[in-house]
């Protein structure tokens, strides 16, 4: 049995009420899921003791996350990640996107899924049950064709799994790229350097000054991007300039669910392992977190404080010929899932 419970987390400024889910596995495991964002407020995971910690970063109320969130826990769309100069052409037509990351276009535009109220009710499917968000992204929102509806639905398994999975249909051909921004931070405090972290990536696509792909795709061997064989975070993010923010070509290509990554805290015991049926995954070591946010418990978010695994398509996509598409075509269904299962050792 997974337990959920709704409650008020609170309303927005023009007083649209917020909702907050809480589910929780036999194990103790426990998600909570808002409304304002679809976002994932905490998780609660044991550690190898069988204390629960909350490991992903955030606020305590819906405030902190209306005044300025990093897309703390948050669903990022239309489009995850950066698209140059907020341009690109499609079926020959250019359109013209919101810029809000200098010239480029990230994580959505200026209101992305990540600030919009979603509709939720609650699933229960054998053996796993979770909150369903609906959105319907109107044509011209941020720039972007096409009317979309997009249904991503969290789920808790008593296996200990939290699944995202992702669903979208357009009535234009647009862009997409769905994912999912927590950052975690498996001991719960101080920062993720000495977490072991595996990429199942042999390839990463490098990127310029403004974090835009060159459209390269490098062997990661013999560098510090190399996360094959499993690394600490930290042992060589000073040869890397900025730290890693990096998308990675996943081994298996996508397509259907396989291992992406595994990290590993030694002191707690914790580990989690993502699987997604996405061909990429960006791995961002929390390198703009300065210790301004105070967050949870008014704990101060230092630089590497958390880390991001984001399931996606790459950056840059639809200006990038070379990496997988990332249109969806109207007629067509949009079906992606990433699991994050966890466990001790
Ligand atoms: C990106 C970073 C960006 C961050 C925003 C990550 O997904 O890769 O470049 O700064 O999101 O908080």
């Amino acid at each position: 049995m997974i337990d959920i419970k709704r409650d008020p987390f609170g309303s927005l400024p023009d007083e649209t009420a917020i909702e907050i889910y809480t589910l929780t596995n036999d194990k103790g495991l426990k998600a909570r899921l808002m409304t304002y964002g679809a976002i994932l407020v905490s998780l609660e995971v044991p550690d190898r003791n069988g204390v629960l910690g909350d490991i992903t970063l955030g606020y305590d109320s819906l405030d902190g996350y209306l005044k300025a969130s990093p897309y703390f826990g948050a669903i990022v769309g239309r489009y995850g990640n950066r698209i140059a100069k907020g341009r690109f052409i499609l079926d020959g037509i250019e359109y013209k996107l919101a810029t809000n990351d200098g010239i480029n276009h990230l994580h959505g535009g200026v209101k992305g899924f990540d600030k919009v109220v979603w509709a939720a009710e609650p699933v229960e499917e054998a053996n796993a049950a979770g909150v369903r968000f609906t959105y319907l992204s109107r044509d011209g929102e941020e720039g972007y064709p096409g009317n979309l509806r997009v249904v991503v639905t969290y789920s808790l398994t008593n296996d200990n799994e939290l699944r995202i999975s992702y669903e979208a249909e357009t009535d234009k051909a647009t862009p997409i790229n769905l994912t999912h921004h927590s950052y975690f931070n498996l001991a719960g405090k101080g920062d993720v350097l000495g977490h072991r972290l595996t990429l199942y990536a042999d390839k990463f696509t490098p990127v310029d000054e403004g974090l835009i792909p060159t459209g390269e795709v490098l062997d990661v061997k013999g560098t510090p991007m190399d996360f094959t064989k499993g690394e600490a975070v930290g042992s060589r993010i000073a040869q890397v300039k900025g730290g890693y923010d990096h998308n990675y070509v996943l081994r298996s290509g996508g397509g259907s669910l396989a291992l992406a990554a595994g990290v590993y805290e030694p002191i707690t015991g914790r580990l989690m392992e993502i699987f997604t049926t996405e061909p990429g995954i960006q791995f961002y070591s929390g390198n703009f977190l300065d210790g301004t946010i105070a967050g949870k418990g008014g704990l101060a978010y230092t630089k590497h404080g958390g880390l991001c695994l984001e399931t996606q398509h790459f950056p840059d996509s639809p200006n990038q010929p070379n990496f997988p598409s990332s249109i969806l075509e109207p007629g067509r269904k949009l079906a992606s899932l990433t699991v994050h299962k966890f466990s001790t050792k």
